[in-house]
């Protein structure tokens, strides 16, 4: 009795202690052991790739693809070959390729891989959008064999972006920009990288609706609209940084001399010319060296009934 309880409980432990090690040492133990290790699609390939050979690739079963229990996922169905193709000729010999590389010279075969699954909402744009006529593949954003992948997480995803986009890496390091480096928002905030209806794959139809998702309080309508903020917010503001403050295009009072001229107001705040009221000292003092905006606040529309001029 008591010999059967010791080992029984010896038993026990040595469940616990492999349940332990599977979820302590992660992957690679997790497959020796756990479901799906039977797998032909997938026994046939780790008798050569696992964690310890030069591309270590089994932290793939850390990842949605990896969930067995999920009927829909590669891994509960080919496994490896789900992706990869039967690779009969790799089999036969490693020197030649698997059916499926996911190399950017047959990126179309990759995405049709990926695609077989992935043809739903999220990628109801995809066709025709600037990434799949560039034939960036889906490989071009995405990584299988990582645990979690550095497109799908905030802090890391733009600079995913930003190894193919130059001008943005350049701009985002300019003093006033929006809180990328921060991990605060991403390039996704705004953009859709699959594509979008609109123009610039933006997350809304139209620059302003993509803006205001997060700017709420410069969403109209208002009783009095300024044109340009109700058009195009990217008419006066640089939406991936600028070197004025406020992301501004250009510093008052010039951006808004760029389309107020001077008929019965100043051309310039930094001269006395044409002040109202300039022929009193004190009116064009008034003038002098401020901006714009000193007085005409509410450039984003507002709604107090004598804010006709947004001065308030
Ligand atoms: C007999 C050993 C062996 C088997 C079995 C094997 N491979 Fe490979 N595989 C290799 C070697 C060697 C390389 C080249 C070195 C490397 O990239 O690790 C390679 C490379 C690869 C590559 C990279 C190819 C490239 O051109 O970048 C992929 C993908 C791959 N194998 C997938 C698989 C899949 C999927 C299976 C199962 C269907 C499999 N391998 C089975 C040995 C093997
Ligand atoms: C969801 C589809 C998918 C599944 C399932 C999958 N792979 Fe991959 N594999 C990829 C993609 C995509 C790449 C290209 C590089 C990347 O994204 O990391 C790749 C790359 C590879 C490479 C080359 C790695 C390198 O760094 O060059 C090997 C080897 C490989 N896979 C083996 C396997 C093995 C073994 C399995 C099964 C345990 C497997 N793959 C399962 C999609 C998959
Ligand atoms: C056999 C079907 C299948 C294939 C092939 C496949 N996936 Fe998936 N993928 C899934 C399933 C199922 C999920 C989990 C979806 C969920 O949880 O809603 C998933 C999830 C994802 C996710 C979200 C992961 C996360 O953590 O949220 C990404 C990204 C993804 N797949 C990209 C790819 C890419 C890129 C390829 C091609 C290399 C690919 N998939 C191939 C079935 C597949
Ligand atoms: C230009 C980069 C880029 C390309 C190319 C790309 N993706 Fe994505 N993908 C992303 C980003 C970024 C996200 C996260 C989006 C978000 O959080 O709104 C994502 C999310 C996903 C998701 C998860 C969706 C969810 O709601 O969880 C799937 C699935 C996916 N992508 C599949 C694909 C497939 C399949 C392809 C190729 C046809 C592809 N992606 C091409 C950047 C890309
Ligand atoms: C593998 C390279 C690559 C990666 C990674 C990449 N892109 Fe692109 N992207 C391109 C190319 C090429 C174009 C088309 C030429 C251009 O406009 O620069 C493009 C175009 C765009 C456009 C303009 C679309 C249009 O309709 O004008 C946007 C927006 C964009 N990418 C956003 C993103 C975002 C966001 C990410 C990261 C989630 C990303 N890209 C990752 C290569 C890439
Ligand atoms: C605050 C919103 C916002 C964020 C965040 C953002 N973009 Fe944009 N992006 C825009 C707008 C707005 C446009 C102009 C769209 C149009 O054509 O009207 C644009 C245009 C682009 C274009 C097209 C070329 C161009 O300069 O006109 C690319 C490429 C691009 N963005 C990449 C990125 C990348 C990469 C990131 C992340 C590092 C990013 N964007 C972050 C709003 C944003
Ligand atoms: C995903 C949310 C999000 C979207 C979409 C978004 N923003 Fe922002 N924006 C922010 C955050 C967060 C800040 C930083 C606020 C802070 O620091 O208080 C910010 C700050 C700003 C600022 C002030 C910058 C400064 O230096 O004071 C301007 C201007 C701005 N955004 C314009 C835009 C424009 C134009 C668009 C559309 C092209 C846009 N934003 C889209 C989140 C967003
Ligand atoms: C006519 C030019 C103009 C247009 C168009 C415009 N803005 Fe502005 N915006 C400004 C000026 C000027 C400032 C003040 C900058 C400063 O603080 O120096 C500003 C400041 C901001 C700020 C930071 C301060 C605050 O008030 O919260 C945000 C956010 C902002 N704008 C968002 C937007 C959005 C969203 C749109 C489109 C709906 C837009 N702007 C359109 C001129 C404009
Ligand atoms: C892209 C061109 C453009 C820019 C830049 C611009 N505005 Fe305007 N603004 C307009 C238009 C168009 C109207 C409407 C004029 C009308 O109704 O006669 C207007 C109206 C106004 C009015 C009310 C005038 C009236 O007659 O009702 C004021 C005040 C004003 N803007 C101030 C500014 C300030 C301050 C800036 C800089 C932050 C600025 N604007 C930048 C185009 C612009
Ligand atoms: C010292 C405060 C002040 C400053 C600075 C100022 N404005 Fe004004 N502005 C006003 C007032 C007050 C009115 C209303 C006058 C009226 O109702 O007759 C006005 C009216 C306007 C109008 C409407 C003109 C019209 O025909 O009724 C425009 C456009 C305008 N300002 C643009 C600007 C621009 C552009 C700048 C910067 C170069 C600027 N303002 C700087 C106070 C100022």
């Amino acid at each position: 009795m008591r010999t059967f309880r010791k080992q029984t409980r010896g038993a026990l432990l040595t469940g616990l202690i492999l349940l332990l090690g599977t979820w302590m040492v992660g992957p690679a133990s997790a497959a020796e052991t756990g479901v799906g290790a039977d797998d032909p699609g997938y026994k046939k390939c780790v008798r050569c790739h696992d964690e310890e050979s030069e591309h270590p690739v089994l932290s793939i079963l850390m990842t949605k693809h990896g969930v067995v229990a999920d009927s829909r996922t590669p891994m509960a169905n080919d496994a490896c070959t789900t992706c990869h193709g039967p690779s009969q000729a790799h089999m036969d010999d490693d020197a030649l390729p698997p059916d499926v590389t996911f190399e950017e010279k047959d990126a179309s075969i990759g995405i049709a891989q990926c695609q077989s699954c992935h043809n739903g909402k999220q990628l109801m744009h995809w066709q025709g959008s600037k990434h799949q006529m560039e034939n960036v593949a889906c490989v071009g954003c995405h990584s299988a064999h990582v645990a979690q992948d550095p497109v799908l997480d905030k802090t890391t995803e733009p600079d995913v972006c930003l190894t193919c986009h130059q001008d943005q890496r350049a701009s985002l390091t300019k003093p006033f920009r929006h809180p990328l480096r921060e991990g605060e928002m991403s390039c996704s905030g705004c953009h859709n990288p699959h594509g979008s209806t609109s123009k610039g794959n933006l997350v809304r139809n139209t620059v302003n609706e993509t803006c205001n998702t997060c700017h709420a309080d410069k969403r109209g309508p208002f009783l009095w609209e300024h044109q340009p903020a109700s058009e195009d917010c990217t008419i006066c503001h640089s939406p991936h940084g600028s070197v004025h403050m406020g992301m501004l295009k250009q510093r008052g009072p010039w951006l808004c001399q760029t389309c107020h001229m001077a008929n019965q107001h100043p051309s310039s705040a930094y001269s006395g010319t044409g002040l109202p009221g300039a022929t009193r000292p004190s009116g064009a003092q008034q003038m002098l060296g401020r901006n714009c905006m000193n007085c005409h606040g509410e450039v984003h529309g507002t709604n107090h009934p004598s804010g006709a001029r947004f001065t308030r």
